[in-house]
């Protein structure tokens, strides 16, 4: 059985912000949840976060986790962090301590690690930097063989020569953990009980550390400031586009996607710059999504056009179907296949049947609109009283002429023309033209006033 264990009760000043720092967002999720996915990813059998900085907000901002809440009042140290989840975690099962503020380590990295420790071993991830200041080095003997690691604090010149740090993630026993944690002392230039202090206990009694190195230093990085936490989301979205590129997406810049969450795509999707994508997208083949677009939690058929600047949530949106340039589609939407929506055009909670069109400044909103219907520009389906919301009722082949007023609840049966500037208050039976329009006049000899002197 796996336990993982995560340390998310420091308090991360350097963040200077009122907000813990696990709960601070990368690629729209806190920190702490990208290693909570982790942990499940790996087959965490139970999952226990140490929270403390901040109280309850954070097992209150993920209270939708399952995962056990353990609470470090003061923050004593790593070692004494890992000691109050310990009581929880089952005699001789495998643990793996992993960090709150360390987001991005890859499935792959902790399986190697994790295998590494298997059969009552011990394993550490460690990392090898160019500049090491401030992190744990990893001291070997001659052989090579890890022998303890030693703070930056708490180093001598020399150890501190060393590049090769600790990353603080590592697997061992948990009835291991439960005899070294007992036995550690704060005797040091902090005054904390340190986690890695264990490693030389584990050494006295004839143990190897396994070392696993991590051979890409983003992955192991913490985040300590808003600088770094930039650096990681601009690394976690330079490997989403890798991951879509090699799905066999184009993207006319890779560094100008941002990808917040899951998207699924087809063949031959093109991406052009700024686009960003949140939630759950799923994108047919042959869409092509113009430049500065962000789309949510949204379904996109096959062949679909999305043209500039045009935002789409919670929409799903027809094979065949162009939409933009400037387009808002809100939530509830649904086209159906062939449709087009053009620019300045607002759709919500409506459904528009296949081949209909809405191509300039309209809002259809609390709508049924059937097939083939040609809605001209500057429509309005007046939903609400100010009080009460209410429905358009558009049957097929409906023709309404632009700068049309539906004043809802109201049917317009199939077949209908309404003329342009009508205000409709009233269902409208099939087949006919309806219009409400005050007759033109025309005044001849007309003079336009002219201004005094
Ligand atoms: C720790 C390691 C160091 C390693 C570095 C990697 C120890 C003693 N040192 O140092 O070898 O190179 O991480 O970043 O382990 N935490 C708690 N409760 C506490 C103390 C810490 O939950 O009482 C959490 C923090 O929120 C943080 C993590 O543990 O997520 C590491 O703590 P931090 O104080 O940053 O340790 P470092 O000094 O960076
Ligand atoms: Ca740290």
């Amino acid at each position: 059985m796996l336990s993982v264990i995560i340390l998310a009760a420091g308090q991360g000043t350097r963040m200077r912000s009122a907000l813990p720092k696990v709960l601070h967002v990368l690629a729209d999720r806190p920190l702490l949840e990208h290693v909570i996915d982790t942990a499940e990813q790996i087959g965490a059998d139970d999952i226990h976060v140490v929270y403390g900085h901040g109280g309850q907000i954070v097992p209150t901002t993920l209270a939708h986790r399952t995962v056990a809440w353990v609470m470090q009042a003061q923050q004593l140290g790593t070692g004494h962090a890992v000691a109050q989840a310990l009581p929880d975690i089952k005699p001789g099962n495998q643990v793996l301590i992993l960090y709150g503020d360390v987001p991005l380590v890859s499935v792959e990295t902790l399986t190697t690690l994790l295998k590494s420790a298997a059969n009552d071993g011990f394993g550490l991830l460690t990392v090898t930097l160019t500049d090491a200041s401030g992190y744990g080095r990893i001291i070997r003997d001659k052989s090579g063989a890890v022998t303890r690691i030693v703070e930056h604090k708490d180093a001598t010149e020399q150890e501190r020569q060393v590049n090769e740090v600790n990353t603080g993630i590592l697997s061992v026993s948990s009835d291991r953990l439960n005899v070294w944690l007992k036995r550690l002392d704060n005797n040091n230039v902090q005054g904390e009980y340190y986690l890695t202090d264990i490693i030389a206990m584990a050494v006295q009694e004839g143990l190897t550390i396994s070392t696993v190195s991590s051979g890409d230093e983003n992955e192991v990085l913490g985040v300590n400031n808003k600088r770094q936490l930039a650096t990681l989301e601009r690394y976690y979205q330079q490997l989403q586009a890798d991951r879509l590129m090699d799905a066999g997406v184009t993207l006319r810049d890779p560094a100008r996607l941002d990808l917040r969450g899951v998207v699924e795509c087809g063949r031959d999707v093109i991406i052009d710059v700024n686009v960003i994508l949140t939630g759950n997208v799923t994108l047919g083949n042959n869409v092509n999504i113009g430049p500065n677009c962000v789309i949510s939690n949204s379904t996109i058929g096959d062949d679909v056009t999305i043209f500039a600047n045009s935002v789409i949530d919670e929409a799903v949106v027809g094979s065949g179907s162009r939409i933009g340039p400037f387009a808002r589609l809100r939530p509830e939407t649904v086209l159906a296949e062939e449709t087009h929506i053009g620019n300045f055009v607002e759709i919500k909670k409506a459904t528009i049947g296949r081949g209909s069109k809405v191509n300039h400044l309209s809002y259809v909103g609390d709508a049924t609109v059937g097939k083939r219907v040609n809605i001209g520009a500057g429509t309005i389906t007046c939903n609400y009283d100010g009080a009460n919301k209410y429905l358009t009722e558009i049957g097929d082949d409906v023709f309404v002429g632009s700068d049309t007023q539906l004043i809802a609840p109201v049917k317009i049966g199939d077949g209908v023309t309404i003329g342009a500037g009508s205000t409709i208050t009233k269902d409208v039976e099939p087949e006919v033209l309806a219009l409400s329009r005050s007759k033109q006049q025309t005044i001849t000899g007309w003079k336009r006033p002219v201004k005094k002197k």
